[in-house]
């Protein structure tokens, strides 16, 4: 662990599913003692909601959809007890529930939408307005943070992303097929990357970060490196 630094940037990470931006994102923001935002928590929040009030996403007029938006209060607070941070909407810890099978199946549309990815991202600016922060989704060094300081574009070879997605299920006791996360995550890339609004694309003075064949220690130093050489600047 060490000090905050006395320089406050934002580092914005982007990328494909299941690259393990989360992981690194959360390690990174622990050693500089910045906060953290994991954005996908975000859209797999709103998704939940929408399930839970079986609300038709596809056939709603987006005024209706900024009606059902009104209502939705998203937290993130750090239990003491697990040592990480976890997504609470309106009230209820939906940590768990945000990452099952429902939520996976339907979020990519969810956030499709257009009514929805301005409202998050004017949440995720408003987060990022006093900097000291690391975020990641599709669009932080794109549309949400475009003066990002450090911008990183991770990325690995999809079915390496497969297993690491298949392997973290099974420890959760999550029974699905390796085929079965290899086509959701493909549906997902597809999505992300072909979105009209905000896709995922690599920013133009994003690093890239392939970690198909690098451990979690060999990300985190190769990126901390980049972030104080800024920090250094
Ligand atoms: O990072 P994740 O898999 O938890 O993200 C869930 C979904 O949310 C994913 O299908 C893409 C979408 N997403 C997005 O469109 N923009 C972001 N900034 C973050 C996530």
């Amino acid at each position: 662990m060490r000090t905050r630094p006395s320089k406050d940037i934002i580092v914005a990470i982007d990328g494909f599913s299941s690259c393990g931006k989360s992981t690194l994102a959360k390690a990174l923001a622990k050693y500089l003692g910045y906060t953290y935002i994991d954005t996908g928590a975000m859209y797999r929040a709103v998704t939940l909601f929408f399930l839970q009030q079986k609300i038709k996403w596809q056939d709603v007029a987006e005024k209706a959809i900024a009606d059902q938006l009104d209502k939705i209060v998203i937290e993130f607070k750090y239990n003491e007890e697990k040592k990480k941070s976890e997504t609470y909407l309106n009230g209820e810890n939906v940590e768990e529930e945000i990452r099952g099978k429902a939520v996976s199946d339907s979020v990519s549309e969810v956030s499709q939408i257009k009514t929805i990815r301005q409202r998050m991202v004017a949440l995720q600016r408003r987060a990022g307005q006093n900097k000291g922060l690391v975020m990641d989704g599709r669009d932080i060094g794109t549309k949400v943070f475009p003066e990002a300081e450090v911008k990183v574009y991770m990325t690995a070879d999809p079915e390496i992303r497969a297993q690491r997605r298949y392997d973290e299920l099974k420890t959760k006791g999550q029974e699905l097929s390796f085929e079965a996360v290899l086509q959701n995550l493909s549906k997902r890339d597809w999505h992300d990357t072909h979105r009209e609004e905000n896709p995922l694309i690599q920013a133009e003075d994003a690093i890239v970060l392939d970690n198909s064949s690098m451990n979690q220690k060999e990300q985190f130093e190769w990126v901390l490196e980049k972030i104080q050489k800024k920090l250094n600047q």
